[in-house]
């Protein structure tokens, strides 16, 4: 037996954000960071003493390093059994299911998502709680509290931890459980899709491209879409996740997914594309000649689902985040189902799920998912599309057609500036927010603001509060502008601009979305100074 105890004390910074605490992979690794962390976690919550754990990551630099530490943490803080993904890998979703199918306490995730990886990039460390999801603000508060008075980390330092062979040891008097990473999540996804139509879609000579970006999803799309559902091998590229996948950024938009929106939009184009980021949460949608914005796919999710076996009794209700667009409220008034704007973040959602209110949740950011897990979900989404497709037998572009003809289209896209100051960043904050009261009746770059605010969130299950999500402006018309700082940039601050504009009109539904939302960009500008305070002349991002 060989527990020690560390003397700590309190590192600035350990703020969880959005989706836990973010930094540079070296600040991790200073020496008796990530433990003094882990240690904080554990005592936020309410210690470790007799629970199970998941614990597993997406595969980044780092992973392995951290996973070993995080165990030898939780031994020495009494925890009974650690369940980790074979070579301490596990998507985002595969872990918040293992979570909830294995009863478990809790669990650790490490990734920094859609960051790239590597020594110079970013890391990242999230607790979930026992439902699976993101903890709750109230848990990520306490943990933050424990970070700033800690004074000590206990941690087991004899045996040693394979990561790599199924089955399960011991680590001291803890257990540890190696699990296959993919099995359970595969079962999963089975039971809730038609996986005899994919299959005979397939069969048809319908031609899908995977991008897993080289991270956590390869593995698990190679055996669902190539081994189980009979796609051509090949289907999946970029399928072997690496520590700094292969130098890019894992995030599957078309700016940093330009290869495969190449490939969709050329000549021989496959029938759909997709993609999925560093830790596999997140999903972006095309098809062959046509990008399918995450508001829209969420939408035509929302008004399709029950194509799907899992989702054939029809959805009790969908959310969205509140700077996704208002396409997906649409279809749930027109269903007469309910409907949830919540503030950015998938925990947000989490209670709305825990108590039935909704099936589907949704971000404009590349994120979809529904009850079936507590996080969001890029492979699931890219299933329930693909038999979506099986069993209405239309191109995607007929789809998106049929959709925006039924409902109107939302014309939507996100302008990011990255790594401003953040002093600038927040003078622009703080001046538009002052000025907000005054805005509605004025006349902007052509557009009447009816109405302005920052929204504020009433969680209906629980009544807590979230304020300050975002300045929201709306203008005559149906049209909107939110501005917000994210919560998970790790240099400087980041600016997301949010532009949406509602079009009914038959002929005006298949411009560029840039065009169209042309008067809302310039209407943006006007109202923030965007240009003028980040000294920018134009996005670092548009999506
Ligand atoms: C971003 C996205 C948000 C998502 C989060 C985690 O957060 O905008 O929708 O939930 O990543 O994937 P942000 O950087 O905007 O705070
Ligand atoms: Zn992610």
């Amino acid at each position: 037996m060989s527990r020690k105890t560390v003397k700590t004390q309190p590192i600035a910074g350990q703020k969880p954000g959005t989706s836990g605490l973010r930094k540079k992979t070296r600040i991790f690794m200073e020496p008796g960071y990530l433990e003094n962390y882990v240690q904080a976690i554990f005592d936020g919550i309410g210690g470790v003493e007799g629970k199970v754990l998941v614990v597993g990551g997406d595969g980044r630099y780092f992973n392995d390093t951290a996973i070993e530490t995080i165990l030898r943490i939780a031994e020495a803080n009494g925890a009974a059994r650690c369940i980790v993904g074979q070579g301490g890998l596990l998507s985002t979703p595969a872990a918040s299911h293992l979570i909830r199918k294995r009863g478990a306490d809790g669990g650790l995730i490490l990734s920094a998502s859609h960051n790239p990886g590597g020594p110079d990039e970013d890391f990242g460390l999230k607790y979930n709680g026992p439902n699976g999801g993101p903890a709750p603000e109230g848990v990520t508060d306490e943990i933050f509290a424990r970070t700033q008075d800690i004074a000590a980390y206990h941690i087991f330092d004899g045996g040693a931890v394979a990561l790599e062979q199924i089955g399960t040891s011991q680590l001291g008097e803890m257990e540890v459980e190696i699990v296959d990473p993919v099995a359970d999540y595969a079962e999963l996804m089975a039971g809730l899709f038609d996986f005899e139509a994919i299959s005979a879609l397939f069969k048809g000579g319908f031609r899908a491209c995977f991008d897993a970006m080289h991270a956590i999803t390869g593995p698990y799309a190679r055996d669902i879409l190539e081994t189980r559902l009979g796609a051509p091998a090949g289907t999946v590229i970029n399928g072997v996740p690496k520590p700094d996948f292969g130098g890019g950024h894992p995030d599957p938009n078309p700016v940093w997914a330009k290869p495969l929106m190449d490939r969709m939009y050329g000549e021989d184009a496959p029938d759909f594309g997709a993609a999925s980021d560093g830790d596999g949460d997140r999903n972006m949608i095309v098809g062959a000649n046509c990008y399918v914005s995450p508001s829209d796919s969420l939408a035509v999710l929302a008004d399709l689902a029950h194509l799907a076996p899992g989702y054939a009794n029809g959805l009790t209700g969908v959310a969205r985040s509140m700077p996704t667009s208002a396409a997906a409220d649409r279809v749930a008034e027109a269903k007469g189902m309910a409907c949830f704007e919540t503030p950015t973040g998938w925990k947000f959602f989490g209670n709305l799920l825990d108590a039935g209110r909704v099936t589907l949740c949704g971000e404009e950011s590349a994120g979809t998912g529904s009850n079936h897990v507590r996080e969001k979900d890029g492979l699931w989404a890219v299933l329930l599309w693909l038999n979506i497709l099986a069993a209405t037998g239309k191109s995607v572009s007929q789809l998106m057609a049929d959709h925006w003809a039924r409902y109107g289209r939302n014309y939507y896209s996100r302008h990011d500036y990255e790594a401003v100051e953040t002093e600038s960043a927040n003078v622009l904050m703080n001046s538009l927010r002052e000025r907000l009261s005054t805005l509605p009746g004025m006349e902007v770059a052509g557009l009447t603001v009816t109405e302005a605010d920052e929204f504020s969130y009433h969680d209906p299950v629980d009544g807590s509060v979230a304020k300050g999500q975002g300045l929201r402006i709306f203008f005559e018309g149906g049209g909107r502008v939110v501005f917000r700082l994210s919560g998970t940039g790790t240099e400087g601050a980041t600016l997301r601009v949010y532009l949406e504009r509602l079009e009914t009109s038959p002929n005006a539904l298949h411009q560029d979305p840039q065009e169209a939302l042309a008067p809302i960009i310039e209407a943006a500008d006007a109202l923030a100074g965007i240009s003028q305070r980040t000294g920018r002349s134009k996005p670092d991002v548009i999506t």
